[in-house]
């Protein structure tokens, strides 16, 4: 089941959950399940709300939405000629609260992940996503899997927990057939697969040269891993033929609620929607309670290789 909605008399009025419990959801995540809460257990304070509803929508569409980095306590996004100074630290302290809100809650309800991630960006998405104009790769309305052109993750999986905080309108997205699908759909055929020594070095080389990515950012050097899951991304979106008749299942997302999912295997469109709040979390691959469903261990499989 794609969807698993969680109400919240579920969370036993706001005692942290059993590990079974938190275990159970780990694994429910890990199985391609977006976990929804159709009233979100994070209520944002009203006046943040209020604040983040009323940012001015005068910044085109073509504007990225605007991220918070927990570990500079620093925003990125925002028009410096557009935004007052004390502006931008209540914009600041806002997201501060959604970050720090939505990591403590994960940290019990997620228990066996806790202090296995790192708390990635925070980001406000304040523009209406229907007929967004972004270039091909940049698209969200289109069908894809994340991956981090800039940061690679090196195996670790991207969790990203979602507020739509409109009040009124649903977020709509679509989604698609599972991860190991997708592989064998995107992936060239046959994958390498070694069989002697030194095996797994050409297995590296192959799979970075199948993936057609081979550069490196100065101290950010992309794994075979991150190489893969960034062509996937632009494999998906680039291709119309899968766009249009891949199996299709639509999930609205009601005003006031919540959801997490991993978007690094699922692979999800946003079709409509505006306003809403988002957290990243980079999950060591080795906390998954069920840890050959990883991305990683999917493609070391297909591969007979390391690819992270
Ligand atoms: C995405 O990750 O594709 C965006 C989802 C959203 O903003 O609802
Ligand atoms: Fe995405």
């Amino acid at each position: 089941m794609p969807v698993h909605a969680i109400p919240l008399a579920e969370l036993a009025h706001g005692l942290p959950p059993s590990f079974e419990r938190a275990r159970s959801w780990c694994a429910l995540l890990e199985a391609g399940s977006i976990l929804y809460f159709p009233r979100t257990p994070l209520p944002i304070p009203a006046p943040d709300l209020e604040f983040l509803l009323s940012r001015r929508q005068e910044a085109s569409p073509l504007h990225k939405n605007i991220a918070y980095q927990p570990v500079h306590d620093a925003l990125c996004g925002l028009e410096e000629n557009q935004i007052s100074e004390g502006e931008s630290s209540r914009f600041r302290e806002t997201m501060r609260r959604y970050s720090t809100a939505v990591a403590s809650f994960l940290a019990d309800f997620l228990l066996p992940y806790r202090e296995r991630w790192q708390l990635d960006y925070a980001s406000f998405r304040p523009f209406e996503e229907r007929g967004r104009q972004l270039p091909m790769h940049k698209r969200n309305d289109l069908l894809h899997t994340d991956a981090f052109p800039t940061r690679p993750t090196h195996g670790a999986r991207i969790l990203r927990f979602f507020h739509n905080i409109h009040p009124s309108r649903t977020r709509d997205w679509v989604i698609t057939e599972p991860f190991p699908q997708l592989v064998s759909r995107f992936a060239p055929h046959p994958l390498p697969l070694p069989r002697a020594e030194g095996a797994a070095a050409r297995c590296f080389k192959a799979l970075a040269e199948l993936t057609g990515i081979t550069s490196v950012l100065p101290g950010l050097k992309r794994t075979p891993y991150d190489a893969f899951m960034m062509r996937l991304n632009n494999a998906m979106k680039e291709d119309s033929e899968f766009q249009s008749h891949c199996p299709r299942e639509e999930v609205r997302f009601a005003p006031g609620s919540s959801w997490m999912v991993y978007t690094d295997t699922v692979p999800h469109a946003v079709l409509a929607g505006q306003f809403a709040l988002e957290q990243t979390l980079l999950v060591d691959a080795g906390a998954m309670v069920h840890s050959e469903t990883a991305p990683v261990a999917v493609l070391e499989r297909l591969t007979g290789a390391k690819v992270a």
